[in-house]
């Protein structure tokens, strides 16, 4: 069901400092920031051969990142994203198999304009999973 890595995604403490590292030091293609109100966050895109990095910083009071960049000061691997072909589909298959969709169930336009869903990190290995219909 899941197809490619579309991209793994990391908050940072400074997106200034995130950029310029994975720009200078590891000399990765790395977009300009692009702040999601809908989302509470501003993304940074680090564009590889075979997958993206998403570089994730808070925006305003109540971003779902805020709390994890609390208990986790130096930033860290937040999600993975799977692409599906059909998101629904999808998701009616994990709920059959007993995992659990966060929010309201219904898909949501994700930070690349697709619609996408987060699985529970408990069901997932600690890891959270979000799904997007490519
Ligand atoms: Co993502």
């Amino acid at each position: 069901m899941i197809g490619k890595l579309n991209h793994v995604a990391i908050v940072v403490p400074d997106l200034q400092a995130a950029s310029d590292k994975y720009r200078d030091t590891l000399g990765a293609n790395v977009s300009e920031p692009q702040d999601l109100p809908d989302h509470g966050v501003t993304t940074v895109f680090v564009v590889l051969p075979n997958t993206k990095i998403e570089l994730l910083h808070p925006l305003g009071e109540n971003s779902p990142v805020g709390k994890f960049l609390e208990k986790n000061a130096d930033g860290g691997i937040h999600h993975l994203c799977y692409e599906v072909d059909d998101i629904i589909a999808a998701r009616d298959k994990l709920l059959a198999d007993g995992a659990r969709i966060l929010g309201s169930g219904e898909p949501k336009i994700g930070a690349h304009g697709k619609p996408v869903l987060f699985l529970h990190p408990k069901d997932f290995f600690g890891t959270l999973v979000e799904i997007e219909q490519c």
